[in-house]
């Protein structure tokens, strides 16, 4: 059999660094901080990283290690709805190039809020430009993943992880000479406790799963090209620790601005897309700092799109005759056609019969992974390691060195608390 190609012990943990660091980063928690109470989400987002986000990463690395025995099933049902997310992802990665393109051309500088705000929905509902993107962010994502584990995706991981390490503290010492940017760093670090409701804890907790990539077979695929020797809790740690400082940088980067300026926190989705091209336009060297916000993004959005469609390609690789070639180009061809129809279910022309459920296809596709998937993948890694696998052999795995009651704690917040906080969690999600 041919010797399987690994990652070494840095390119592994940056690989899974590059899938978890994405759009719920830099999109997403900016936003979700700012609609939830700044500080308090913050808190209870950290709280889920600990309790939920490490065991179950752990867990997935588990399963990808020792393989999936009598749940062969888990692995295709995952990959299913990663397939589902990567349509979603695939089109906000696509108003990513769309707005490096924009900026390059200097076609949001200047332009007021309300005029950005009216590019925003040119950019969400126009036909050709973000189908355009989308094709070319599918086919940059699959021209690496064709490349391989180790040519492919660890050398892309190395030099794009330290690049947007770099753009991120380039953004946070500007924005922290802006005047006003105090009250920004306040709004994210202080948390006003009487903002923790039922519903910022469940937001908190979806974003550990979404930020993370857990529950859709990804990190586990990643774990399959670790080396045996390679400590799958420390690495959980490294992962999440860094996609946690990534999210917090982010933060760092938007909200000094974003208060200097004036601008209103909690306007969701928009945020990145439409505050912040108007904070770079009050701001010397505004024009730069855009671009490479932007490509920050891109670049942000790219290591995460590999991941997906790696892990679909090596399911495909080794479950069918397909060449490395082929099962990319299927996989990422595939994705491709979901992400265009979700985009498509977004413009004037389509939104009428480009509908599930009374919703268009993409918030259908948003809400289903969101709010049924992650915590369902989730809740079936954490009872397939909890209940399936064999004990002894998961505390060995887990545990860090010499120290089992790692190994032991983390068995028992898999196998007990996990599992009965998702269930709830999953009924939840089908009854609101
Ligand atoms: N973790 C990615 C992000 O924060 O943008 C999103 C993601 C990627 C979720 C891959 C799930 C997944 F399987």
């Amino acid at each position: 059999m041919k010797e399987k190609t690994r990652f070494g012990a840095l390119g592994a943990v940056l690989a899974a660094a590059g899938s978890a660091v994405g759009l719920g980063n830099i999109w997403k928690f900016p936003y979700m901080t700012g609609e939830n109470g700044g500080g308090a989400f913050l808190l209870i987002y950290l709280v889920c990283i600990l309790l939920f986000g490490i065991p179950i990463l752990s867990a997935e690395f588990y399963a990808g290690r020792r393989g999936y025995g009598r749940w062969r099933w888990l692995e295709p049902a995952a990959l299913l709805s990663a397939t589902i997310f990567c349509g979603f992802y695939f089109v906000i990665t696509g108003w990513c190039f769309h707005y490096l393109i924009l900026s390059i051309t200097g076609a949001t500088s200047a332009l007021s809020p309300a005029a950005l705000s009216e590019v925003f929905g040119g950019v969400t509902s126009e036909v050709v430009m973000p189908c355009l993107c989308i094709v070319l962010a599918v086919s940059i994502t699959a021209l690496i993943t064709v490349a391989g584990i180790k040519s492919g995706i660890e050398r892309a991981s190395k030099i794009l992880m330290p690049l947007l390490f770099i753009i991120l503290i380039a953004l946070i010492i500007y924005g922290l000479t802006l005047p006003g940017h105090r009250e920004g760093l306040r709004f994210l670090f202080a948390p006003d406790f009487s903002k923790i409701t039922p519903t910022l804890i469940i937001n908190a907790l979806g974003q550990c799963f979404f930020t993370l990539s857990l529950g859709m077979a990804v990190m586990a695929n990643y774990a399959s090209f670790m080396e045996p020797s390679q400590n799958l809790t420390r690495t959980a740690v490294h992962v999440a620790g860094l996609d946690t400082i990534v999210a917090i940088l982010a933060g760092l980067a938007i909200f000094p601005a974003v208060f200097s300026l004036g601008i209103d926190p909690t306007q969701g989705p928009e945020l990145v897309f439409v505050t912040l091209p108007s904070a770079f336009n009050h701001i010397a060297g505004g024009y730069w700092l855009q671009i490479l916000f932007f490509l920050l993004m891109v670049i942000a959005a790219v290591t995460t799109t590999i991941s997906i469609v790696q892990t679909q390609t090596d399911w495909l690789e080794t479950h069918t005759r397909l060449s490395r070639r082929w099962a990319t180009f299927i996989a990422a061809f595939t994705d491709l056609l979901l992400a265009l129809f979700c985009s498509l279910s977004l413009t004037n022309s389509c939104a009428d019969y480009l509908t599930i459920a009374g919703m268009s296809i993409y918030d259908a596709a948003d809400w289903l992974v969101s709010k049924i998937l992650f915590p369902a993948g989730g809740l079936l890694f954490s009872l397939y390691v909890g209940w399936i696998c064999d004990p002894a052999d998961v505390v060995n795995e887990l545990s860090l060195g010499g120290h089992r009651a790692i190994g032991k704690t983390l068995l028992v917040l898999i196998r007990y608390v996990i599992p009965l906080v998702l269930i709830l969690i999953v009924i939840f999600g089908f009854l609101g």
